[in-house]
Order: C-alpha cells, then sequence, then structure tokens
C-alpha cells in the first residue's frame, strides 16, 4: 500500500506498535505533519481492511484508535517503492470483556486479549507477513493465540489460525466472538469467573452503537441471558458460532450462509428481545454505550 508521503519517516520500525497516541514516541519526536501521515495510513488501512471484509463500516480509524485502549502492529517494507516503503498491513488487538459459554455451557466472564481487526494488503497476502504481525504480538504481549478471542473472524483468518497455530475446534458460543478449546483452561479463578445468571441491566453494555449497526440483525440471535444454554440455538455447533461481548464489529454484508455469523440467522425473531433492547438502549447514557 503506496501513500504520497515516506513511510520510511512515519514509521521507523519494520514493525511499528501504535495506541492512543498513535505512535509510542510521537510526543516527544513527533511533528503535527507526522501525525497527520499516521492518521491517514490507518484511516486508508481500516477502509481496505472493511471493503476487504465486507463490513458495512471500516472498525478502525485515527480517531478510533485514540479513543479506545488497542494496540495496532503496523507492518512496512522499507524497501519498496524507491526506498520510501510500502505499509504492508495491520493487526489490532486489545482486551475485552466478554460473557461466554464454556465447554459445558456454563456462562462465564473473562477479559481476554481479543484479535479486534486484521488484514494485510491484498497483493502481499499468503506471503507470511501475517503470521510476522501475529507472531510479534504474541510475544510483545506474552499471549498465546489459544487464550485469545477473535471478534468475527473472516474464513481467511479461521483458515490463518487453523494453518498456523492449529486452532480448529472452536466452542460454540451464542454471539461475535469465536473461542478455540483450550481457551478454558490454564486460566487463573481471577481470569475466569461465572458470570451471575442475570447481570444488573447497567453492567452489561449493548452492542456499541459506535462500531456496529446489526442490531437488526443481532435480534435474530438469543443472546445470554435470553438463551437458555440447552436452547435449540445453543446447540448450533458451528465453528464460527459467537458469543456474548460488551462491543464488536459492524456486520459482515454476506449471505447467511458465507457469513461466519451464519449461526444466528437459524433463531427466530422475538419481540420481546428488540423491546428489552430498546428499552434498555434509550435508558443507557454516553459511556454505558462504549463512548469512552
Ligand atoms: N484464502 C484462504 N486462506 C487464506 C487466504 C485466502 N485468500 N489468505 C490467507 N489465508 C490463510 C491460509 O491458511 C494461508 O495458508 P495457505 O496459503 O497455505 O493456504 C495463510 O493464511 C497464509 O498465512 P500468511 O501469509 O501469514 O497470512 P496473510 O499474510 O495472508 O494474512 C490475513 C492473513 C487474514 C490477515 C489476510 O489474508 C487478510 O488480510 N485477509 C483479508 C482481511 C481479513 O479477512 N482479515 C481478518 C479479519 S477478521
Amino acid at each position: 500500500m503506496e501513500f504520497p508521503f515516506d513511510i520510511n519517516q512515519s514509521f521507523s520500525e519494520r514493525i511499528s506498535v501504535l495506541d492512543q497516541n498513535l505512535v509510542a514516541s510521537w510526543r516527544s519526536t513527533g511533528s503535527p505533519e507526522l501525525q497527520s501521515h499516521i492518521a491517514t495510513v490507518i484511516d486508508e488501512l481500516g477502509r481496505a481492511s472493511a471493503k476487504a471484509q465486507q463490513l458495512s463500516a471500516p472498525i478502525t480509524s485515527a480517531s478510533k484508535l485514540q479513543s479506545q485502549d488497542h494496540q495496532l502492529y503496523l507492518l512496512k517494507d522499507r524497501e519498496s517503492c524507491g526506498g520510501r516503503g510500502v505499509v504492508v498491513g495491520f493487526l489490532k488487538v486489545g482486551y475485552k470483556k466478554l460473557f461466554l459459554l464454556n465447554q459445558q455451557g456454563v456462562h462465564i466472564e473473562a477479559e481476554p486479549l481479543c484479535v479486534l481487526d486484521f488484514y494485510v494488503a491484498e497483493n502481499l497476502q499468503r506471503h507470511g507477513y501475517g503470521l510476522e504481525l501475529f507472531n510479534f504480538m504474541l510475544q510483545h504481549k506474552n499471549a498465546e493465540p489459544v487464550q485469545m478471542a477473535y471478534d468475527r473472524p473472516s474464513p481467511k483468518l479461521l483458515a490463518f489460525l487453523a494453518k498456523h497455530y492449529s486452532l480448529m475446534q472452536s466452542v460454540p458460543q451464542v454471539n461475535n466472538f469465536v473461542v478455540f478449546e483450550g481457551f478454558f483452561l490454564n486460566r487463573t479463578a481471577v481470569q475466569l469467573r461465572k458470570a451471575p445468571y442475570k447481570k444488573p441491566d447497567g453492567e452489561i453494555k449493548p452492542y456499541s452503537l459506535m462500531e456496529r449497526e446489526v442490531v437488526h440483525q443481532e435480534q435474530r440471535t438469543l443472546p445470554w441471558p435470553f438463551a437458555h444454554p440447552q436452547s435449540p440455538q445453543r446447540l448450533v455447533s458451528s465453528q464460527h458460532s459467537h458469543s456474548v461481548s460488551v462491543e464488536s464489529s459492524p456486520s459482515r454484508v454476506l449471505p447467511p450462509s458465507a457469513s461466519p455469523g451464519s449461526s444466528r440467522d437459524q433463531g427466530v425473531q422475538l419481540p420481546l428481545i428488540e423491546r428489552c433492547r430498546t428499552r434498555r438502549s434509550n435508558s443507557l447514557n454516553r459511556s454505558q454505550l462504549g463512548f469512552h
């Protein structure tokens, strides 16, 4: 991915770690022009990723990164483009509080590191750059792929995880996030705790209105606590099934059969859920809606 400015000036390392400050060293060394270049690159990457995943809107942008506690790993190739460098791709991760079903169907509250967005430029895919980014992130965060959660993973990401990390068997969930067998092992009681059967409204955030516009689609699902663990929907075992989360990405614009969220479409529409969601959404203030 080329830009009309010198990528090597904006990003000194092969892999840069960007966070709320846009770049770790920007405050001490950067200029407003540099920050504007970095923002341009992030916005462009976010748009390309959304397009590649057929999302209705980007989930990554400079302004979102500045307002959220996420890390973005950006990979460049120094030599390309006459020595000005090109951007190869990025990986965005962050911790999320999730309500997950373990293998016994018990709701568990956890706050794992999550893959939130991941993109390698089309012409550079399947050259090992995704693996390089992912392995760098694992080392930087001292994380294991099996202990992470994946926000609405695309078929390409599922293939990537299966190939490189042997992650194949997911634990069925009822919403957006995918976790794999082994996720619930070797975690301390502090990291995992049984979620109370019903949380007070204020503690469960609805899907972030900032990042999602899929409530109408989600309504086809019976999310916890509406879904009983033994409900027919719970029994739909899908490698792509989803879990309840506090926020997640926009929907992928795919036919139900092709979408990782297709299990959602096997549920029934419940007007009651719509009413509950509407009521709860209306009563939440901005911070509860995720506008941090
Ligand atoms: N079709 C199927 N699997 C693919 C694929 C494709 N077009 N592209 C990558 N993969 C998987 C395969 O397992 C592949 O191994 P293979 O070539 O032997 O089949 C493996 O990833 C290649 O690994 P690597 O080269 O390190 O990955 P990458 O640089 O292509 O990066 C992605 C992986 C997912 C980031 C990249 O394919 C991408 O940007 N896809 C589009 C955006 C996307 O789906 N992002 C995931 C967000 S949920």
